[in-house]
């Protein structure tokens, strides 16, 4: 790709991600009054004050693990923030497992977001399991798919107000969303992981065993 079309596509992912996770700590303030629906949610409380604080963290900090320079030039750090990635995934995907079993949109919704959750927790395990056994193409792999999941909390709030400008109803369009925003996501980091560029590491650690 492109070097200036990837930087600028790294920066819209970050700054969305920033944005979108530092609206999301709001749920970690006393005085807020939840959505109607997240209110109803059978689960909500302890569990969205959980997965809100530590899911926003995990997309807080996951677009500067991609940072090659900073991979490079500070490992010591790549390796910290990792850690603080994949326990925000693991803690904040269970507590979001939680939630999708009590979600007030019904079976659709609960069977998409339960679905994401477990994605997400088993993807993130793989991605800790290859960089804890040195096997770092694989990681980087893995941790692309993570990432195109996490990012689904931020296209979930971009498609959300876009259905309502579309005059969709509010419950068909968000038991919809709960699928639209990660499996498309996942497909297009398959494609992307289709690359030559991707495969060649892959050859390179199989031929050496
Ligand atoms: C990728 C795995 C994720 C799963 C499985 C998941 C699951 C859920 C579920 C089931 C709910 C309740 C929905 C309802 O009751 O209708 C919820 C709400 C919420 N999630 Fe997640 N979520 C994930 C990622 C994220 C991320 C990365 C963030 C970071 C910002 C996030 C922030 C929130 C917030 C703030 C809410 C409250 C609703 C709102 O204000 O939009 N989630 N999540």
């Amino acid at each position: 790709m492109n070097p200036y079309v990837s930087r600028s596509l790294w920066a819209l992912g970050a700054v969305s991600s920033a944005m979108i996770a530092l609206v999301s700590y709001r749920y970690l303030l006393p005085s807020l009054s939840m959505p109607t629906n997240i209110a109803a949610n059978l689960m909500v409380r302890p569990w969205i004050y959980v997965h809100a604080g530590l899911a926003a963290t995990a997309l807080l900090t996951g677009p500067w693990q991609f940072l090659p320079r900073l991979r490079a030039r500070h490992p010591r750090l790549h390796r910290w923030v990792g850690r603080v990635y994949i326990f925000c995934c693991v803690f904040g995907g269970s507590a979001g497992l939680l939630l999708a079993a009590g979600a007030s949109a019904g079976p659709v919704a609960r069977a998409g977001f339960g679905l994401l959750a477990v994605v997400w927790l088993l993807v993130n395990g793989q991605g800790l399991r290859l960089a804890m056994i040195g096997r770092y193409a694989e990681h980087r792999q893995w941790m692309i798919r993570s990432f195109a999941l996490t990012f689904g909390a931020v296209l979930l709030r971009v498609y959300i107000p876009i259905s309502q400008m579309m005059h969709i109803d509010f419950m068909t369009a968000y038991r919809a969303i709960s699928w639209l925003a990660w499996v498309p996501n996942l497909i297009v980091a398959e494609l992307y992981l289709r690359q030559p560029r991707w495969r060649k590491p892959l050859a390179t650690a199989a031929a050496r065993g």
